[in-house]
């Protein structure tokens, strides 16, 4: 045992499924329903959808088994798995990288998270059954233009979220996915049903499943797909690799992998069944970009038969996928500073929640009293993080473990640590992993930074 870790038990996952609810709970989040329904939006639907899958396939699920093989073995935090496995090495900062990703990200989706728990709020008080004056569009602006009421639904969301990391893996991040996943499932197939009975619900199927050929030589389209990708699959910002360091070594990866990205991608088709009918038989333009959420759906839950109720169980949806993704985001810096500050996980998780919330407050006011303020191009500050932490961290950290499981790593290193046992599925996953995945990753980047 290293130094390090003296006097301090490791927690770890009571069962390999424990892992897999959580590790699907961090990949389904805002990602799946508030991201992912603007960008297919935004990018033509379905022949978004289909490369978003090859995307998944291809790479996404490779690479997962690869960030969760290097925290089988490292059996430590972002930065500390790197130090056992390439000591003396700079690899480590591919941790330090995700700790400040997953700070970051975080500060921005609490703020997302804060307006979903102050819509959902709103629903079940009843007052959002029906459009405010003013309208759903003007009534969020006038909201996120204000300071103390965000700030508030959002400081709820963080204590939440600490509160529960404070409990540690077993006994905290494992029950609330225990519950959460199920329960977020079963809301999804409710509210797709009811979605496929209105009327136009056929368009919105094409729209989503019915491919327009001509938009596979749209360049932008790939780089929609495969950021979303990323971003759903928590991919690159060493948060799964961190949820993998607590499996115990009987519990094997490779099922499991296949079983979170499928999950994921299901997850996200079920939100484009759940959405798109109703944008479509509302007459709604599926363009309408980051608002959908929070604007056009409140509009067409307003004006369906039993929509007061919809759009209460679709909040409680959204709160608890974001929740469970919102877990594992905090996990990443509070399992580093347990560890190299020494602080109970207690203290770690109460100083990583505040500084947290201390950048979020800077996000939220960005709406309101710092709207002037933009740092990357034009863009606000949400946007800015978002931009920098999507297009950036992320496919740079998940280009940084391929690179380090196929080329840091021998390859019987790696192909052991996957754990893969099928001979020619093991030369694919290594072949994706050491040559193709971190090309690909670098052009998207690249096209995604100067295009
Ligand atoms: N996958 C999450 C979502 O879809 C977001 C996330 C990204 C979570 C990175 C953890 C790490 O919302």
């Amino acid at each position: 045992m290293d130094e390090l870790d003296q006097g301090m038990k490791k927690d770890e996952w009571k069962s390999r499924l424990g892992f897999m609810l959580a590790a699907m709970g961090s990949a389904v989040g805002l990602g799946n329903i508030w991201r992912f329904s603007y960008v297919a939006g935004e990018n033509g639907g379905a022949t978004f959808l289909l490369i978003y899958i090859f995307f998944i396939l291809a790479f996404g699920i490779p690479l997962l088994l690869a960030e969760f093989s290097v925290g089988k073995a490292g059996k430590k935090d972002a930065v500390g798995s790197f130090m056992r496995l390439a000591p003396g090495t700079k690899w480590h900062w591919t941790g330090v990288m995700g700790v400040i990703g997953g700070t970051l990200i975080l500060s921005f989706y609490s703020v997302v998270s804060g307006w979903s728990l102050y819509y959902l709020f709103h629903y079940l008080i009843g007052d959002f059954w029906t459009e405010p004056t003013g309208g759903f569009g003007q009534g969020f602006e006038d909201w996120t233009s204000s300071t103390w009421g965000p700030l508030i639904w959002q400081f709820l969301f963080m204590v939440a979220v600490v509160f529960v990391v404070i409990r540690g893996i077993k006994r905290g991040i494992e029950r609330a996915n225990l519950i959460a996943m199920p329960a977020l499932a079963i809301l999804m197939v409710v509210l797709a049903v009811y979605s496929l009975t209105l009327d136009g619900a056929s368009e919105g199927l094409a729209f989503l499943f019915t491919p327009d050929w001509s938009q596979l030589s749209n360049p932008q389209v790939y780089l929609a797909a495969m950021g979303q990708a990323f971003f759903s699959l928590s991919l690159g910002i060493s948060g799964m690799l961190t949820y993998a360091s607590y499996l115990k070594s009987k519990d094997r990866l490779p099922a499991a992998t296949v079983g979170i990205g499928v999950m994921d991608t299901v997850f996200a088709v079920i939100a484009g069944i759940v959405i798109f009918p109703a944008v479509f038989s509302f007459g709604v333009d599926v363009q309408s970009g980051p608002p959908l959420v929070f604007i056009t759906l409140p509009s067409i839950f307003a004006s369906m038969p039993a929509g007061g109720l919809v759009g209460t169980a679709f909040f409680v949806l959204l709160v608890m996928a974001a929740y469970s993704s919102a877990l594992s985001m905090l996990e990443i810096p509070v399992a580093f500073f347990h560890r190299t500050l020494g602080l109970s996980r207690k203290a770690a998780s109460i100083l990583c929640g505040s500084v947290i919330f201390a950048i979020g407050i800077t996000v939220s006011i960005g709406y309101g009293i710092l709207s002037h303020v933009t740092i990357v191009g034009n863009k606000g500050i949400l946007d800015s993080i978002d931009y920098v932490t999507g297009n950036f961290i992320l496919p740079l950290g998940a280009m940084l473990i391929a690179i380090f499981v196929g080329w840091y790593w021998t390859k019987d290193q790696a192909i052991k640590s996957s754990e893969i046992n099928n001979h020619s599925l093991q030369s694919i996953w290594y072949f994706i992993v050491r040559y193709i995945a971190p090309v690909v990753v670098l052009v998207v980047a690249i096209t995604s930074i100067f295009g």
